[in-house]
């Protein structure tokens, strides 16, 4: 099999085929996607037959994996998951959520931004699918920074962001109960405009479902200034919606990109199993002025 890295027609994003995941990587198609992984944010393995030791050993080659994911215990469905992967189904077993953020739609966001150091990838693999809905979109926060007018660069150059675990500025007070899990209530203070640590590039790292407020603005300027960075980075010239198919693994690099999710019906089930790999303290970009 040769490994093949195919852009997609869209403004971020690749599909990567002649690979097979449940092998180990040799180091040439580490590097192969790795490099992918750097210029288009977003991969796409479709048609992948793994179980979860092969998505964490992929993930492994990546960085250091978080000790526990949230909901990782085995159900009483059979699934008897490694400690590092998340459950993110709406699957229902005795009235209970068997994994975590079930429901719905939600809002753009990057994983981790309410951590000091948030996910530097994340992998989502696909088991079942809804008929309808249940998209994940993601946004190009590259492109986000580089289409903002000079002015607004100029006004936010240094400035920082506190971001909440799902309690962004924006969010309803259903979709915060729909996504919380008890408990837990991280909270992080990063810079708006970050400098990518391997690619150098400058990323607009602010987003509707978690942001909850520009420091050192008054909160109705704040407010504002996120609504208006909130739509400019959800543009449909910054976006990339993926229509989930059973077997396709999606690896996305959280430090340039924004992802949501579109609403589902509630009689559809969705389950897909998530790994993330750590990161670090994300850093200022270097002044635009
Ligand atoms: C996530 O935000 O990690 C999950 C996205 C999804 O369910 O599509």
């Amino acid at each position: 099999m040769r490994i093949e890295v195919k852009p997609l027609k869209a403004p971020l994003g690749a599909q990567v085929t002649g690979i097979n995941l449940s092998s180990s990587l040799t180091q040439d198609e580490f590097n192969v996607i790795h490099d992918a992984w750097l210029k288009y944010q977003v991969l796409i393995f479709p048609d992948q037959k793994i179980i979860d030791e092969d998505q964490v050993r992929f993930s492994r080659m990546f960085g250091t994996l978080p000790e526990k994911a949230v909901h990782s215990q085995g159900t009483k469905s059979g699934q008897q998951l490694h400690k590092s992967v998340m459950l993110v189904t709406n699957i229902r077993e005795d009235g209970k959520v068997i994994g975590s953020l079930p429901d719905g739609e939600m809002h753009f966001h990057t994983d981790g931004a309410y951590e000091r150091n948030p996910y530097r990838y994340t992998m989502l693999y696909a088991i079942e699918v809804p008929r309808a809905g249940g998209d994940t979109l993601f946004a190009n926060m590259y492109r986000a920074y580089e289409t903002l007018p000079n002015e607004l660069k100029q006004k936010l150059d240094g400035v920082e962001a506190e971001h909440g675990f799902y309690t962004g500025v924006d969010v309803s007070e259903k979709m915060k109960q729909a996504l919380r899990i008890d408990g837990y209530d991280g909270k992080a203070i990063h810079p708006v405009f970050i400098r990518h640590e391997e690619t150098g590039r400058t990323a607009l790292y602010v987003n509707r479902l978690q942001t909850r407020r520009l420091i050192g603005f008054e909160e109705t300027e704040s407010r504002k200034i996120l609504a208006h960075l909130f739509e400019h980075s959800e543009q449909t010239e910054m976006i990339y919606q993926h229509k989930w198919t059973p077997g396709d693994l999606v690896a996305w690099d959280n430090r340039c990109t924004n992802h949501a999710r579109t609403d589902f019906g509630p009689d559809e089930r969705r389950l897909l199993l998530r790994t993330t790999v750590q990161g670090v303290k994300p850093c200022a970009a270097v002044s635009a002025s």
